[in-house]
């Protein structure tokens, strides 16, 4: 038995970790084509830098919540478990999950535009705006996927064979709105597997759902175990 599971910013929310879209979302607030794109970064690296270095200080104050132990403790009780999440925060990792892939990168990441490297880079606030690679002074990028730049190959094909394969997919936090990541349920529904959604609010994943729990995270997974547990039984 195949447990697939796809998670999105509503999964961080109760660690205190902003999402991006409804009434608290960061795009409320900030304009993604200013901070979040190649041209973004172009015209202002610094501007660019300093909102991650934020968001980075943010996320290394916060702690894994519930939420994310539920799913760490799915992996150690399920032999076929597999994570893919579309967070960048790494704190799927820090509640021990370690089948975990990351289709838009980490935000602990770094990575040079001169001399390629990518390694990751843990300090937060950073101690230089713009950062300078450690290898060969180059100008430094965050590790994220941003809007209009394709997924990292790799995990993109793992996900889609995941969600192929998968007998049980489960949807947790996210609002599906941004494709690739977006088309994973589906393509696991039309694959066979029982789709399972923990959501406060309705998505368009919604009305192809098996089960469909209006909930937070941390209340909705303890739910969506049961029934897990009532397939795999
Ligand atoms: P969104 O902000 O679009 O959606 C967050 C979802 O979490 C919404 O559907 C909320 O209803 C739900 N939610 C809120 N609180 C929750 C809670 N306590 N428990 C469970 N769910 C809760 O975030 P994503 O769908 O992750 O991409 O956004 C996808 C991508 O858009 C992000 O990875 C990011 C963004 O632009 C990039 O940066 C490339």
């Amino acid at each position: 038995m195949k447990v697939v599971v796809l998670t999105g910013a509503g999964i961080s929310a109760e660690s205190g970790i902003p999402t991006f879209r409804g009434k608290d979302g960061l795009w409320n607030k900030y304009d993604p084509t200013q901070l979040a794109t190649p041209e973004a970064f172009n015209k202002d690296p610094k501007l660019v830098w300093e909102w991650y270095d934020w968001r980075r200080q943010l996320i290394a104050k916060a702690q894994p919540n519930e939420g994310h132990r539920i799913l760490a403790q799915m992996e150690n009780s399920i032999k076929d478990f597999w994570l893919i999440t579309q967070n960048v925060d790494g704190l799927h990792q820090r509640a021990g999950s370690k089948k975990v892939i990351e289709l838009h990168g980490n935000i602990w990441k770094v990575r040079c535009l001169k001399c390629r490297e990518e390694y990751f880079e843990y300090k937060a606030p950073l101690e230089e705006i713009p950062p300078k690679c450690k290898y060969c002074g180059g100008l430094l990028r965050p590790g994220v996927v941003w809007f209009g730049e394709s997924l990292p190959t790799d995990a993109l094909e793992k996900a889609f064979k995941l969600s192929e394969e998968a007998d049980i997919f489960l949807v947790v936090g996210t609002s599906a709105q941004v494709y690739p990541a977006a088309e994973l349920p589906f393509i696991a529904k039309r694959s066979g597997a029982k789709l399972i959604e923990v959501n406060p609010e309705e998505t368009p994943v919604t009305p192809y759902c098996d089960v469909s729990l209006r909930e937070s995270a941390s209340t909705g997974l303890k739910k969506a175990w049961e029934e897990i547990r009532k397939y795999t039984a």
